[in-house]
């Protein structure tokens, strides 16, 4: 199966329509709002005068929100229908941006370069089938002493909608419509493979990463599942026999001892 080929198309066809939906809100962003959630904001921090790559960047509205804290950004993403309309994006924001278009694995074969942060978020290591070779590329793309930071869907949910927690090589395929409010019930094909918690944590510190601090949230800063309840602004929460699921973990560490 050429997962690869599956998911660059559902994602070209998935850009199409996220570029136009309130849930990405281009229009605000052209008008000078950051797509980032407070969550990475407040622990990632400063970012000013950094090199900054992002990984799996989508249509760049996160990378380019780095741009703007000052940050020289660089993102990597499959889908080249994402690619273009962040080279797009850059363009109309007057940001400077560089953006490649690559699976990630075959992006980390070519590394050219090293980067004071790494930076990847919501949604990003489900496409991949060896976690493992993830941790490797993002160490083998941070300076010594760099940050590495990822703010991520808690794989906890999952379970609760029916997949796998722990990772299986054998992936899923999912044939769900996406997340924004414009959705048009397109259900091609996805494939994802499952990687729990303490896999990531110990592919990074095999990796060379010293995990500085991991933590985990009661509620997802989008509403992007079913049942989901804005408690406060911005802070959507699920409630399973009357306890908060854990919806989003972040893992803040650093390159070397
Ligand atoms: C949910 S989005 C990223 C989330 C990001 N926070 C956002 O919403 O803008 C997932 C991205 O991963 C990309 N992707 C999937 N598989 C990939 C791979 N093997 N290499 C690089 N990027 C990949 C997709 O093209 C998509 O843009």
């Amino acid at each position: 199966m050429d997962y690869l080929k599956i998911n660059r198309d559902s994602w070209d066809k998935r850009t199409a329509v996220h570029v136009d939906s309130r849930f990405y809100d281009v229009e605000g962003f052209l008008r000078g709002k950051l797509s980032l959630t407070d969550i990475e904001l407040k622990e990632l921090g400063g970012v000013s005068g950094k090199s900054l790559l992002h990984l799996q960047c989508h249509f760049g509205l996160d990378t380019l929100s780095w741009a703007r804290l000052g940050a020289d950004v660089t993102g990597v993403d499959l889908s080249p229908a994402a690619i273009d309309q962040a080279k797009a994006l850059a363009d109309q924001a007057g940001l400077k941006a560089h953006f490649i278009c690559s699976d990630l694995y075959g992006f980390g074969e070519s590394l050219q370069a090293q980067f004071d942060v790494v930076f990847t978020s919501y949604g990003a290591l489900c496409w991949l089938p060896d976690i493992q070779r993830w941790a490797d590329i993002v160490a083998g793309s941070l300076k010594e002493g760099g940050t590495f930071y990822i703010a991520e869907f808690h794989p906890f949910y999952d379970v609760l909608s029916g997949y796998s927690y722990f990772h299986r090589d054998e992936p899923d395929i999912e044939e769900e419509s996406t997340y924004t409010e414009n959705d048009t019930g397109d259900t091609s094909p996805l494939v994802t493979w499952a990687h729990p918690l303490s896999d990531v944590v110990n592919a990074l510190i095999r990796a060379g990463i010293r995990i500085e601090q991991l933590n985990e949230y009661p509620y997802s800063p989008y509403n992007c599942f079913d049942g989901l309840e804005e408690r406060q602004e911005g802070r959507f929460y699920l409630s399973h026999n009357g306890q908060d699921v854990p919806l989003v973990y972040t893992i803040k560490g650093i390159k070397g001892a």
